[in-house]
């Protein structure tokens, strides 16, 4: 075999055999082994439970280096977009491959007034779900529902991303907020166009007939900021639903609202809502650290920490970083003293120096200080995980349209290794027993 080949290939020996494998290099000098043809030539299939050491596509939107805390959308750094965008500039950029210049941001703003209501038959949805019911549910359904009562929805949505995307940006931010008033009881507060895009969601969410809200705007640049945190992060777990769902060549809102479900779990980003849950148990217990460290440590207790650790990230998660610097400007801003953030930060000052988590490289995610500021803001815990599909909508987006131009994809459709009977010999009903 020549040293190029050698230079390019993986070797694999199997039961004497070598098979060259084609070694894949990304655009950063992350590296891969090109396995396509891996059960043709052997009749092997590799078994890597959760993904943990496998890529399913090649994407050009977002990096991520997890030893060094790197986060990049389209090339450019998490700390410059975060201080210095607004949420749907990213939201262009994560589409487009590119920042909008003034008229093209304009022609983005002006999609997203126009598609801001929600049909009104629609809106008859939240009088039948249940008071309680939780508002991810709700945005599932209502996602889903888009394609009903939007039949252009349906055509191809990559022949115009722009329309496709701003639809359902801002339509998803009309379905959050009304989802909120009616688990209120209050009147519904429609999208105003004079507004910008956080700034109308604000004024949907607590605006009301006794009280005007005032929209402020460091309240503004904290929203707009959070949602730029959360707009893509390569293949984690709801991105790869959409892109698993999307690639069965089902619509684009059936898609997303599969990822809307997969975002739910508290192991993702359900875990801004956990986190919460735990720092007030732990201020209900008397600040009593200790316990609930112990607790994620005993491997008898399904207990974890809530807001640290990461698949990717061995260290500090980049968003944790800035949002726990943004947290006690909001919150001097709106002058709140939330207990709690003096909880998670005494909790984080513990782990990051014991032992066990040192060992594992777990150490605060993007859901660690998320909450305290959208607490601060008078965002209802059970909204947090709402908040974070909003900010994470592009960056589906983007991912569900990467996928479908790209000439490689086909069905998703993994294997397995199969642990279950031999062949057994068929047992009428009569003599069973
Ligand atoms: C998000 O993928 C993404 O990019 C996701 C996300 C995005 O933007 O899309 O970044 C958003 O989902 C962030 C993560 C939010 N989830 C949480 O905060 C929930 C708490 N975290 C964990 O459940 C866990 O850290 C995960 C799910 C995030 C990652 O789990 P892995 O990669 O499967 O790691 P693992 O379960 O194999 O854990 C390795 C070790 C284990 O101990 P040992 O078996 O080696 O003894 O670390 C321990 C785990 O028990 N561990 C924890 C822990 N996380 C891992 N122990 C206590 N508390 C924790 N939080």
């Amino acid at each position: 075999m020549t040293d190029a080949i050698l230079k390019t290939h993986a070797q694999l020996v199997i039961e004497g055999k070598t098979h060259y494998l084609p070694i894949l290099k990304g655009a950063e000098g992350d590296k891969a082994i090109d396995i396509s043809t891996l059960m043709k030539e052997t009749g092997y299939v590799v078994y890597d439970v959760g993904s943990k050491n496998s890529a399913t596509c090649s994407s050009a939107i977002t990096f991520l280096d997890g030893d060094k805390g790197i986060l990049r959308y389209r090339g450019y750094d998490i700390e410059d977009l975060a201080e210095k965008c607004l949420f749907i500039e990213v939201a262009y950029l994560l589409l487009h491959n590119k920042l909008p210049n003034r008229e093209e941001l304009e022609g983005f703003r002006t999609l997203l007034e126009e598609y801001a209501l929600l049909h009104e038959d629609m809106i008859h949805f939240f009088d039948h779900f249940p008071p309680n019911a939780s508002p991810m549910a709700i945005l599932s359904v209502m996602v889903n529902s888009l394609h009903n009562y939007y039949p252009e929805m349906g055509g191809d949505p990559l022949e115009n991303i722009d329309k496709t995307a701003s639809r359902l940006i801002s339509k998803v931010r009309t379905i959050a907020a009304f989802s909120y008033k009616k688990s209120m009881g209050h009147p519904l507060v429609y999208p105003r166009n004079d507004l910008s895009y956080c700034g109308n969601f604000l004024n949907m969410m607590f605006d009301t007939p006794v009280r005007p809200y005032t929209v402020q705007p460091e309240v503004v640049a904290a929203m707009n900021k959070l949602l730029i945190l959360h707009a893509d992060h390569e293949q984690n777990c709801s991105t790869s639903a959409v892109r698993l769902v999307g690639s069965a060549g089902v619509n684009l809102y059936a898609s997303i609202s599969a990822g809307i479900n997969a975002l739910w779990g508290p192991l993702h980003g359900g875990a801004n809502e956990a986190v919460i849950q735990m720092l007030q148990a732990i201020y209900a217990d008397g600040n009593d650290y200790k316990k609930y460290i112990a607790k994620a440590k005993d491997k008898n207790d399904p207990f974890r920490l809530s807001g640290f650790g990461h698949r990717v990230y061995r260290t500090y998660d980049p968003r944790g970083t800035i949002i726990k610097k943004a947290c006690d400007g909001i919150l001097a801003v709106l002058n709140v003293s939330d207990p709690l953030l003096e909880i998670a930060r005494n909790l984080e000052d513990i782990v990051l120096n014991d032992e066990y988590f040192v060992s594992r490289n777990l150490y605060p995610n993007v859901d660690f200080y998320s909450g305290i500021i959208y607490r601060a803001i008078g965002i209802p815990t059970n909204m947090f995980t709402v908040m974070f599909a909003l900010g994470r909508l592009p960056g589906w987006i983007a991912q569900w349209k990467e996928m479908r131009e790209d000439p490689q994809t086909k069905i998703m459709r993994p294997r397995q290794v199969y642990a279950g009977e031999p062949q057994r010999t068929f047992i009428p009903i009569g003599e069973r027993f």
